[in-house]
């Protein structure tokens, strides 16, 4: 077996973070298997596309003779799993590729690997592992009072998006538990940082706050959420693969619970201070518009369990890595916009519309 890992989704913002790191850390090769919708982007992996241990597949997780063929013909000893469709709010206005990409789309991936891993030889079989990334939206919502959500809370996911994701898990379960599968599942907070598609609040305030445009705030902006910094998700998911014991679920979090209205105040601040703001501060572009349907109010974890068991915390404070998100939009125009140009354009006008 190459030592080679199988990285669903890479093409996407989590994965391709996750894809240029892993290269960086060693001699490994990496197989990218990734559906290019509109939230995958080569041009992330641009630096490494010529890398001999690196191969890019245009393909879906759902495809299983593909799967069965790229499995037979890479012989990896690890899949990572990040291909989803991963926006709340595109799975309220349509549900159905979430069903069909994150339950339908993981259940043919367990089976394909499931069949691929029995096939092992033993001590192969042993080494093996399927790791999936999944979220802390499969706990539900907290009040201001509750404990963050840990590893043995009970799933209580309150939108398509969640729910969706939150039976990707029961499978994932479901296959160790049954079938043995090496299974790793790993649940993590509100990521921010470089090549995040600006559907989500992060860039989305950022590039808006630099064309003095309408800054959309759901609600009354008090929703909170546990930010944790692209690179730190994806060493701990790193450090799951090495050292997570199989069967487990790690909860990874920032400790970094923020309201919405706080984190775009915060982006205000820097874009006018490294962008310049004429005069006028951008917080006056703050507008509140129409609440997002079964909006959760509240999330927070407890990342307790991978800190005393694997030793990692996160390494970035979030005043810190902030300033190099926006920096990052600011130095990279080009790929600003090549992401924001037609289908982006119409999910903005239908969208926010109303
Ligand atoms: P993303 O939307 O930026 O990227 C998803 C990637 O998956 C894209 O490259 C897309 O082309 C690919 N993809 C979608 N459907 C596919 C299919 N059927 N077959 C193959 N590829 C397909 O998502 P992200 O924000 O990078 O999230 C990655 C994973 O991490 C997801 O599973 C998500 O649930 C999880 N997660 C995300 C966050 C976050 O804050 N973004 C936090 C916790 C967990
Ligand atoms: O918690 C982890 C999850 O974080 C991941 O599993 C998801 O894939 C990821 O998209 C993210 O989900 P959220 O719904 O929390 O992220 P989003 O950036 O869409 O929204 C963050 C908060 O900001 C949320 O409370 C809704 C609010 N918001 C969002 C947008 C896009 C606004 O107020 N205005 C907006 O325009």
């Amino acid at each position: 077996m190459e030592n080679t890992v199988l990285v669903t989704g890479g093409a996407g913002f989590i994965g391709s973070n996750f894809i240029l790191r892993w290269m960086e850390s060693g001699p490994a090769s990496v197989v990218n298997l990734d559906k290019l919708t509109y939230a995958g982007n080569l041009h992330n992996l641009a630096s490494i596309a010529d890398d001999k241990r690196y191969e890019f597949v245009h393909g879906d997780i759902a495809d299983r003779v593909l799967l069965c063929s790229l499995l037979d013909r890479r012989k990896p000893r690890a899949v990572v799993h990040f291909a989803a469709e991963s926006h709340v709010d595109r799975s309220i206005r349509g549900p159905e590729d979430f069903i069909r990409t994150n339950v339908d789309g993981t259940f043919a991936l367990l089976e394909e690997v499931r069949a691929y891993w029995v096939g092992l030889e033993e001590r192969k079989r042993g080494d093996f592992r399927f790791l999936h990334v999944s979220t802390d939206e499969v706990y539900g919502s907290l009040g201001p009072k509750d404990p963050p959500f840990s590893e043995v809370t009970p799933y209580a996911p309150n939108s398509p998006y969640a729910a969706s994701k939150a039976a990707s898990d029961h499978l994932v379960r479901a296959y160790h538990h049954t079938y043995g599968l090496p299974t790793l599942t790993t649940n993590c907070s509100n990521n921010y940082g470089r090549f995040q598609f600006p559907e989500k609040l992060i860039p989305l305030i950022i590039l808006n706050a630099l064309n003095g445009k309408p800054l959309p705030v759901y609600g009354d902006g008090q929703n909170v959420r546990d930010w944790l910094y692209v690179e730190d998700h994806c060493e701990a998911i790193a450090t799951v693969l090495h050292r997570g014991q199989v069967g487990q679920t790690y909860n990874i979090g920032g400790w970094n619970e923020k309201r919405n209205i706080d984190i775009v105040e915060t982006i205000c601040h820097i874009v006018d201070e490294m962008a310049g703001n004429g005069g006028t501060a951008r917080r006056s572009l703050i507008t509140f518009v129409k609440d997002r349907p079964g909006h959760d109010r509240r999330y927070a974890m407890d990342a307790g369990k991978i800190e005393r068991e694997l030793g990692w915390r996160p390494r970035e404070t979030f005043e810190s890595a902030i300033r190099k998100t926006v920096q990052w939009y600011l130095d990279n125009e080009d790929w600003v916009r090549d992401v924001t140009s037609g289908s982006y354009r119409q999910w903005i006008e239908t969208h926010y519309s109303s």
